[in-house]
């Protein structure tokens, strides 16, 4: 019988594919992952032009790839491009992994927010069930990580977005899911988060999004899907509040990956050493 999972004793073929490309911390994630599992894989990163996504897809897979990453800005496209998608990925617009089936269809699947709920959970105890958390942004990065979030219950996601009716419809899109709502920046002042969340592209330009002064609950912890080798500008503002922890995004890199890996492999690799070893190359 055909299985999901490569256990011939090949080298299994992977790759990220995006652009820009150079700088991905991919295939050094996933060659530790294998390492570690004894897994027989190669991962190599893909630099493909705009408009030339699924034929690079295409050509991957007859070369007898096992399945991809996908990276800025082919997410969407990729989402449109598979045969399959897991639940996450449907609902976030957004896929960030491909896995090649034995009968040559594509299944997408989204890993991001489950990287992040395992990143805030597991690695640093954060707890999220019936905690009040502000979500900054509501681009494609925040889309990709609301359903897990809702999946661990918290009490409140509060979503604040410059442009108001991109938060509106993030919202409505994900109600159904649990305890969501859209805000502008200037009325936050005056409520309390657990946890904040940046998900805006702000922290690439050393911006930070307008946030009021005292949202945080006493407790709180700020925590930013970008990941830089000095806290970023949104984690420097979160100490200033007083925020008890401020935590950076290469945690939820390296667990996203670790889900993408076991979703390809069918094993999970320990994550602690693989966001140590990428942390000391920063
Ligand atoms: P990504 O895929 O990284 O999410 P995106 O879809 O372009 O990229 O979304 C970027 C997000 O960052 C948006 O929510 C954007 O806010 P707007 O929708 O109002 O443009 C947000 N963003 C970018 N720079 C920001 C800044 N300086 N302050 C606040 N929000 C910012």
């Amino acid at each position: 019988m055909s299985s999901l999972f490569d256990f011939e004793n090949k080298t299994g073929r992977y790759t990220v594919m995006g652009n820009p490309i150079n700088h991905s911390k991919s295939p050094f994630i996933h060659t530790c992952f294998a390492k570690q599992t004894n897994q027989n894989i190669e991962y190599t990163a893909t630099q493909v032009d705009p408009g030339g996504f699924e034929q690079a897809v295409g050509n991957f897979q007859a070369s007898g790839g096992k399945g991809l990453n996908i990276t800025v800005p082919f997410k969407q496209e990729a989402w449109g491009l598979v045969d399959e998608r897991s639940p996450r990925a449907d609902i976030a617009g957004a896929v960030n992994t491909i896995l090649f089936k034995p009968d040559n269809t594509l299944l997408g699947d989204n890993t991001d927010g489950v990287g992040l709920v395992r990143d805030l959970i597991n690695n640093h105890q954060c707890g999220i069930e019936n905690k009040r958390l502000l979500v900054l942004g509501a681009g494609g990065a925040v889309r990709g990580v609301l359903l897990p979030l809702l999946e661990q219950n918290p009490a409140l996601i509060t979503i604040a977005n410059r442009t108001i009716d991109k938060a509106h419809i993030l919202a409505q899109l994900y109600k159904q899911h649990g305890n969501i709502l859209g805000s502008h920046y200037t009325d936050l002042a005056g409520q309390k988060f657990d946890l904040i969340i940046n998900g805006t592209s702000a922290s690439l330009n050393d911006q930070l999004p307008p946030l009021p002064d005292n949202i945080l609950m006493e407790n709180a912890w700020c925590y930013d899907m970008m990941y830089a080798k000095d806290p970023t500008v949104f984690l420097r503002w979160g100490i200033k509040q007083k925020a008890t922890n401020t935590i950076d995004g290469l945690g939820m890199l390296v667990e996203q990956a670790a889900e993408s890996f076991y979703l390809w492999r069918g094993v999970r690799p320990d994550t602690q050493e693989v966001i140590k070893a990428v942390r000391e190359q920063m």
